[in-house]
């Protein structure tokens, strides 16, 4: 199978080509090369090849699925509701130039997550990035945690998580790329959270375990953990939710869905290859 990310051959390669640019290139430890590979678009990590996000039809994962586009990747966007903004991020990719469908699918519904699989690997012939993002944030102390909010949160986050993991695992490319989204709130818990924390604190075992049981295959298995990012998923909380967050962030400011995109693409990328099993918490230093 092509294995075009994580191919030692680049590096060889690489090395070559600053060898025959000469000196200059290779004193400049290929700053030269990085400038004419960047506007090469046949040299983009993602060309020829398929990424799934789940749940990018705003938010982390609309950023996520636009920022993989510019990398080359053909992009399944996937949303629960909101059809209209799964179709408009779809449009903005070919705007640009760039290849995208989209598919409603409840992530905690096997079926429906085989069939967006399906639905990816017919438009273009297979998958190598799958994003498993798409959750919910319902908190609330225990004691007036309702079981309808509760169950709901288990089925998005902790069960729909894993039937996207469980079909990446079955369907990913050798030499691709898994992530799923945990979050910088299992550092801390607040009161409230105990229950989120604790659906997102699964996503950095999910990480860990998938990268140990898919070794040998040359893919990277890795958790994101974000903190507060600006989304809908923290503004139906209220201003509340936000307040004194810049403040106490090192960087200053709430984190956006697009520096989230970044350290996904990252990982994505051929340099981002080797941290694998990982929790990655990008969150402005605020931990
Ligand atoms: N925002 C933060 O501060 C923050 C921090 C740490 C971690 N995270 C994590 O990052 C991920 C994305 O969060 P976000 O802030 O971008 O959320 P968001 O803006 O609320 O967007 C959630 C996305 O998930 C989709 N979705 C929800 N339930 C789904 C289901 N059952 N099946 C398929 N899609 C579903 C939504 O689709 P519809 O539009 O159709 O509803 C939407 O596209 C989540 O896993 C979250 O836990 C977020």
């Amino acid at each position: 199978m092509t294995d075009t990310i994580n191919n030692p051959d680049n590096s060889r390669r690489t090395f070559l080509t600053l060898a025959a640019a000469g000196p200059a290139a290779l004193a400049f430890g290929g700053a030269a090369l990085a400038q004419t590979t960047d506007a090469d678009p046949a040299r983009l990590p993602g060309t020829g090849r398929a990424a799934i996000v789940t749940g990018s039809s705003r938010g982390i994962g609309a950023a996520t699925a636009k920022r993989l586009a510019r990398d080359g990747y053909a992009v399944t966007v996937n949303c629960l509701v909101n059809t209209d903004l799964a179709a408009q991020v779809v449009a903005e990719i070919e705007a640009e130039g760039g290849r995208a469908i989209w598919r409603q699918a409840d992530v905690a519904d096997p079926d429906a997550v085989r069939a967006l699989f399906a639905a990816n690997n017919e438009a273009f012939g297979g998958v190598d990035v799958v994003v498993s993002n798409a959750g919910i944030m319902n908190v609330g102390p225990f004691a007036d945690m309702t079981d309808a909010a509760f169950d709901r949160m288990i089925a998005t986050n902790v069960k729909g998580s894993f039937n996207t993991l469980r079909e990446a695992a079955r369907q990913v490319r050798d030499g691709g790329r898994i992530i799923t989204l945990s979050s910088s709130i299992i550092l801390q818990v607040p009161p409230g959270a105990a229950a989120y924390a604790g659906t997102k604190a699964d996503q950095q075992l999910y990480a860990k375990a998938l990268a140990r049981e898919l070794a040998g295959r040359n893919i990277s298995v890795n958790a994101v953990a974000p903190g507060a990012v600006d989304t809908q998923l923290l503004r139906q909380h209220g201003e509340e939710a936000l307040r004194g967050i810049p403040e106490a962030t090192p960087l200053g400011r709430l984190g956006q869905p697009e520096d989230i995109a970044e350290v996904i693409a990252l990982l994505c990328s051929q340099g981002g290859g080797w941290v694998n099993g990982e929790t990655v918490f990008a969150n402005g230093g605020l931990s």
